[in-house]
């Protein structure tokens, strides 16, 4: 059984030999935080004590299991907010305790690079992940099933946290991913020049603090002439500018290492127009592209229980003094 609780989603889900899945439940809180225009912790801390019991049992119930047959039960225990990764991390000691069976602490970002795996069963390692989530913007050579080196990442903003402040900017509802896709498609991409950072050749380092303020300062000088703003075409000029620096480092990276296969993953890997840049220029460069199905790209339970396999495979197994570490970096696990 996997079990996720790191931001604003609850889920666990019945996984059989790492890549199968039987059930995979997620109860959203979107609901919840979407008035307030982002995840509020405390509230995210007591939606999960509410309801991952319910969760728990509606994943068993779905996969039609039960707790004596499960053979271990991994569980995100960083990076993410404290109160929501002690509530899973708590249920899934519980768990481990009276059913007798192994605990696996799993990095999130581990779990978003695995829900891969469930999508493509033929996808082994080595390979590059560009991780591009609302908490993180990573690019990880992905060695082996136990081997992560991280090769740059944001120095600010995410990609996902950029998407949902431009959003917010231009009146559409948390998060704001989707809705700044779905307002692109009917824009001009070329229409403004954004400007990209760190696009120079060594650097796999992000950041997207500066296309975010380009955008508020596109919009503030518009206002203050008094200009009419085409919202669609300022969100097709921000999502093309997120993506082609996205798209540029990610196939950089494939290069330095390699292995011709690169592997997206988190919620933004759910964006249409980074899938078919990346797509095309994989293509190009004769790299084969990997993602997830759509479900799997957000947060879910079902990534965590395919990463808790393979650490179950390699002997990474936790005890009861597991703990939530909401910083808990990928370098940590580097091998
Ligand atoms: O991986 P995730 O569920 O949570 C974190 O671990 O952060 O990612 C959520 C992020 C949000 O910022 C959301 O706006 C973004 O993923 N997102 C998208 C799309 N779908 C979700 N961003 C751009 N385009 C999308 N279609
Ligand atoms: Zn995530």
């Amino acid at each position: 059984m996997g079990l996720e609780t790191s931001c604003d989603e609850t889920s666990a889900s019945v996984i059989v030999d790492g890549r199968k899945i039987l059930s995979n439940v997620i109860s959203s809180q979107i609901p919840v935080h979407q008035k307030y225009g982002g995840v509020v912790p405390e509230l995210a801390s007591r939606r999960h004590v509410e309801n991952v019991l319910p969760v728990i049992d509606h994943a068993l119930a779905e996969a039609g299991v039960t707790i004596a047959e499960l053979d271990a039960v991994g569980v995100t225990y960083g990076p993410g907010l404290v109160g929501a990764l002690l509530v899973g991390v708590a249920a899934a000691k519980a768990l481990a305790f009276a059913a007798k069976i192994p605990l696996l602490g799993v990095h999130h970002l581990e779990g978003h690079i695995f829900a891969a795996l469930l999508t493509h069963p033929e996808l082994e390692p080595p390979f590059v992940s560009l991780v591009v989530s609302g908490g993180h913007t990573s690019l990880v050579h992905v060695r082996d099933y136990s081997s992560f080196q991280l090769l740059g990442q944001t120095r600010d903003d995410a990609a996902g946290e950029a998407f949902d402040k431009v959003a917010r900017l231009l009146g559409l509802p948390y998060p704001g991913g989707p809705h700044v896709e779905a307002l692109a498609a009917t824009g001009d991409s070329q229409a403004i020049h954004f400007p990209r950072s760190f696009t120079s050749e060594d650097s796999f380092e992000f950041s997207f603090s500066g296309v975010k303020s380009a955008v508020i300062n596109y919009l503030h000088t518009a206002s203050q002439r008094k200009e009419a703003v085409n919202a669609a075409d300022v969100a097709a000029s921000f999502q093309f500018a997120v993506v082609d620096v996205l798209a540029q480092k990610a196939l950089r990276a494939v290069r330095q290492c390699g292995c011709l296969k690169l592997v997206l993953a988190g919620g933004v890997a759910a964006n249409g127009a980074l899938r078919r840049e990346l797509q095309q220029r994989c293509d190009t460069e004769n790299v084969r592209l990997y993602y997830p199905d759509i479900i799997l790209c957000t947060d879910n339970a079902a990534m965590i229980g395919c990463r808790a396999y393979y650490q179950m495979q390699a002997g990474d197994i936790a005890d009861l003094s597991l703990n939530a570490i909401p910083s808990l970096p990928l370098g940590g696990k580097l091998k």
